[in-house]
């Protein structure tokens, strides 16, 4: 959907739909007030009459509303005026989308930007209407013969009340676009089934989308490379299937070659079976998405591709399949990691870790001043936290800090789970440096306590996003986190243009 910011008048505006908010109980907004004057009345009389009051989640389409020039009205509800926040914001613009979808609207003009957000600026809502209205613009058809009907709605105005604001305006929807480009390139790569994106797949659609960028370079690694590396326990994992694992190496060198990079981490399992360890058959299919940690980096750096910020990132993405062929791990089995630890893996559903251990070795050698590693990790962390935030652990307070604060202002949430050196002792193994699991207490922070054995030298945090890459049951698809939280985090560190505060 082409977005594009101004500053209009309402009851003077040419569109196919205004879209105007109204509080509860029947409030109209700034921009619905002067609509009702221009109509002599009639928004007024329509609330009068209960056929809306402004709760959250209701909308009423005004067909041919009489002298103005716009072909029709929507009004949104937006609950109490006191408790408009982010996430009441959020839903506003959601409705206001669908409804029009639903009745083909062509084009519209938004004045729902105008609305004060509690504890936000400008900037921020422009960046999250952006967000949002081309996140709800995004649909999965690639493999259906039918393709559902393309949406109609082309063109959307972002009111701006105050001509002189229309500056940050424009970079704000610059952001959020850059944003909603990245989320949905992850969501894509998500949704993707195993037996499309493999992880040659996933490594050269990230070769041929990402090096399309300036200051952008895509390196994939393949098994001989992998085995030159030492990669043992990614390779024991990649070992129990047909398809060959990949290494994806991407730089984006967007500031001075002598500054530290970020580097980002994520996990590229195409598809979870558990391995000889297989996993029961409900459900089974949803581990074509144990790859969303690496969709969430690559999206990210889509992000940064498109905005060209001053910063340095690497993201590093080990991809292979955990599937139970007669080479596969088998319960027992004991491998040597590139660091040097040795792992017994006493179950091979315990698979993530395996590969992204090594993917953190491999990542010291850019020297990064912070590393963040994102994985659908492990099913305890969604019965600890539930599907609203994703978990986060690590060894350094002011990350852990900058990363918290970076979902809050992204409306894409994490939440601390505490990473202490008495957990440890559950990876104890007879027979290796370590076991691969820790027992079925606290299996989220023993999962971390198994990655902070390869982070030593490092500063580093790990996102368990297990509960937040995707929706299951009807709704059933990829969210596109954390691509929000990773881009707020970065471009929190590229100065005014981008922080916009
Ligand atoms: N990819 C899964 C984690 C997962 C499971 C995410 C279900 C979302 C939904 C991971 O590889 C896994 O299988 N983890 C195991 C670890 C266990 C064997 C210690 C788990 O969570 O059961
Ligand atoms: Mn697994
Ligand atoms: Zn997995």
């Amino acid at each position: 959907m082409e977005l594009n910011v101004k500053t209009t008048l309402a009851p003077d505006t040419r569109s196919d739909c205004l879209v105007v908010g109204v509080f509860e109980r029947r409030k109209l907004s700034a921009a619905a007030q002067e609509l009702d004057a221009a109509l002599e009345g009639r928004l007024t009389a329509l609330l009068k009459s209960g056929d809306m009051d402004g709760k959250e989640g209701t909308h009423l389409l005004l067909p041919d509303p009489g002298p103005i020039p716009a072909r029709r009205i929507l009004l949104v509800g937006c609950g109490k005026e006191k408790d408009f926040d982010a996430r009441r914001y959020r839903k506003a613009l959601t409705t206001a989308v669908k409804a029009l979808q639903k009745r083909h609207v062509r084009d519209a003009v938004n004045y729902l930007p105008d609305l004060p957000v509690r504890d936000r600026g400008l900037p921020w809502r422009i960046r999250l209407a952006a967000e949002t209205l081309q996140q709800a613009d995004y649909r999965f058809d690639a493999l259906k013969s039918e393709k559902d009907t393309p949406p109609s709605l082309r063109r959307m105005t972002l009111n701006v009340i105050d001509k002189a604001h229309l500056p940050k305006a424009k970079r704000a929807l610059a952001i959020g676009n850059a944003i909603a480009g990245g989320a949905n390139f992850a969501r894509e790569l998500g949704n993707l089934p195993g037996n499309v994106c493999t992880p040659s797949y996933l490594a050269s659609t990230a070769q041929k989308t990402l090096k399309a960028f300036p200051n952008m370079k895509v390196r994939v690694l393949k098994q001989k490379d992998i085995e030159a590396l030492k990669m043992g326990a990614f390779l024991s994992v990649a070992k129990g299937s047909e398809q060959p694992p990949r290494l994806i190496v991407v730089e984006y060198r967007g500031a001075d070659a002598d500054e530290r990079p970020v580097a980002l981490v994520g996990k590229g399992i195409t598809f979870d079976s558990g391995g000889i360890s297989i996993k029961p058959s409900a459900s089974m299919d949803e581990m074509k998405f144990d790859m969303c940690g690496a969709a969430g980096v690559l999206g990210t750096m889509h992000m940064l591709g498109e905005l060209q910020p001053p910063i340095n990132v690497v993201a590093v993405v080990p991809s292979c399949e955990n599937m139970p062929d007669g080479g596969a791990n088998k319960p027992g089995d004991i491998v040597t990691s590139m660091s040097g630890q040795t792992i017994e893996v006493l179950n091979t559903d315990a698979e993530g870790r395996l590969i992204l251990c090594d993917a953190l070795t491999y990542a010291e050698r850019f020297k990064p001043r912070a590393v963040v590693d994102v994985a659908t990790l492990t099913g305890a962390c969604v019965i600890a936290l539930g599907k609203h935030p994703a978990g986060l652990l690590g060894n350094d307070d002011t990350l852990i800090r900058r990363l918290l604060d970076a979902g809050e202002k992204a409306g894409d949430r994490a939440w601390q789970l505490p990473l202490w050196e008495e957990y440890q002792d559950q990876l104890k193994s007879n027979f290796a440096d370590m076991a691969n699991i820790g027992g079925r207490e606290a299996g989220a922070i023993t999962a971390a306590c198994f990655l902070a054995r390869f982070t030593k030298k490092l500063k580093w945090a790990h996102l368990d996003i297990a509960g937040v890459a995707w929706e299951s049951g009807n709704r059933k698809g990829a969210t596109g986190r954390p691509v929000p939280l990773l881009s707020q985090y970065l471009l929190d560190q590229c100065g005014r243009d981008y922080t916009l505060e």
